[in-house]
């Protein structure tokens, strides 16, 4: 018999897949052949093992390079499982597993998504479409300012808090000041047992498997797809959205996986673009709507795992100051995915062009390649539903950024990938 201890279930899935979770303040004593526990006053108490369902190739690097590298090219395959937990294959627009009762839902007058860092960016990359679809207004922020802030929320508050680790400190900080508050608090979560799920009222997971780079990226788009899976069926609750186009949205969403693999079978175009821009020492990435919500999440990974400094923009944000910084030769990535908003974008781009910018733009609406030094097309997709396909391209540009630069890829300097700290 051997016992081993760890903060994190991968690290030890080579060895074992039977678990004892140990609950705040609680402790364990492991001697040869033994393993017992305690309560923060040392009295013993008994626990049962689980047994979990992880094939030990998610915590190996399985042929790739790098875990970052496996992990995007497993966001195919991390959509379809979490899709398929949530969506019923039937003609109905039926989503299963969201237990919340209706009366709840029908009472719900604002939505807060609370989170940090990347899972911040995955409810900014949902406001919009929870907003249009459900018609409930809906705020994003960051955990470890709400918590401090005295939000006014109230039992007729959703409140949902999205943690790839389920462990950061903010996030369920947060989440308890949102219980205070008489609110109906929701984790979304890639880990199972995690301590915000012993938290929450209602735990919703992603099935990403689990992520071992620091740098997120399928519990990203996992995220952002089961936020979108539970916008669906509460529209459907609220009846706030014609039912067809719910319908034609789940469809989309059984379909994501195909152009995610579209996208990453271009990878060596990437690869190309980001060996013209390893040397820089600033980049900016630029979008409107729902497109600057990817821009944020897209500079996040580039300073995250190659050190450049990068700034984020609403397209028509650019003219208010930061226009100011764009001289000969910067990079300035643009995100165009919305048909509505694209000829705006186009328009501040050209504007960075004639104060000398190069320009990377990544689109799915059609694009002349003179006006632009790099054009990356990505499959059409329904607006709701783009950030999903448009992220990948700028994870794979930070991800060979950083390689070019011949940095550690998943352990990046500073940084760790669960903060249960302050
Ligand atoms: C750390 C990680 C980030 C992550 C953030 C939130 O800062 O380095 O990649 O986005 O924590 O983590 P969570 O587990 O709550 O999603």
């Amino acid at each position: 018999m051997e016992y081993f201890t760890a903060s994190d279930i991968p690290a030890i899935l080579e060895y074992t897949k039977d678990f004892y979770f140990l609950d705040n303040n609680e402790f364990s004593m492991i001697e040869k052949n033994n393993i017992s526990f305690f309560d923060e006053n040392l009295n013993k108490i008994s626990k049962k093992h689980k047994t979990i369902d992880l094939s030990n190739s998610s915590s190996t690097k399985n042929g790739y390079e790098d875990f970052m590298l496996k992990e995007i090219f497993e966001q195919p395959k991390a959509i379809t499982n979490t899709v398929n937990r949530y969506i019923l294959l039937n003609e109905k627009c039926y989503f299963s597993g969201f237990n919340l009762p209706n009366d709840i839902l029908l009472n719900v007058k604002e939505i807060y998504i609370v989170a940090c860092g990347t899972a911040m960016h995955a409810g900014l990359a949902s406001k919009n479409t929870i907003e249009k679809l459900c018609k409930i207004p809906t705020y994003v922020e960051i955990a470890s300012e709400f918590r401090y802030r005295n939000p006014i929320i109230n039992k007729n508050t959703l409140c949902i808090f999205i943690s790839q680790s389920g462990e950061t400190a903010d996030t369920i900080c947060a989440l308890k000041l949102a219980k205070e508050n008489g609110c109906t608090t929701i984790a979304i979560t890639n880990v199972i047992g995690s301590s915000i799920t012993r938290e929450a009222d209602f735990s919703f997971y992603t099935y990403a498997g689990p992520e071992i780079a620091v740098a997120s990226t399928k519990a990203y788009i996992c995220q952002i797809t089961l936020i979108y899976c539970f916008t669906i069926y509460l529209a459907q609750v609220l009846k706030s959205t014609d039912f067809n186009v719910l319908k034609d949205l789940k469809k989309e969403l059984l379909d994501l996986p195909k152009k995610i693999v579209s996208v990453l079978e271009k990878k060596e175009t990437i690869k190309n673009i980001a060996k013209h821009c390893h040397l820089e020492k600033n980049l900016f990435f630029i979008g409107r709507g729902i497109d600057y919500a990817t821009c944020l999440e897209g500079s996040l990974k580039l300073k995250e795992i190659s050190y450049i400094h990068s700034e984020a923009y609403a397209a028509g944000e650019l003219k208010h100051g930061p226009i100011a910084l764009i001289e000969n030769g910067i990079y300035v990535v643009g995100i165009l995915t919305d048909p509505m908003l694209a000829s705006k974008t186009i328009s501040n781009l050209q504007e960075v062009i004639t104060r000398g910018a190069k320009t990377f733009v990544i689109s799915n609406q059609k694009l002349s390649n003179n006006t632009f030094d790099f054009v990356f097309n990505i499959p059409n997709t329904s607006t709701f539903l783009s950030p999903i396909v448009s992220v990948i391209p700028l994870q794979l540009f930070a991800y060979y950024i950083s390689k070019e630069k011949g940095l550690d890829v998943d352990k990046p300097r500073n940084l760790a990938k669960s903060v249960t700290v302050e």
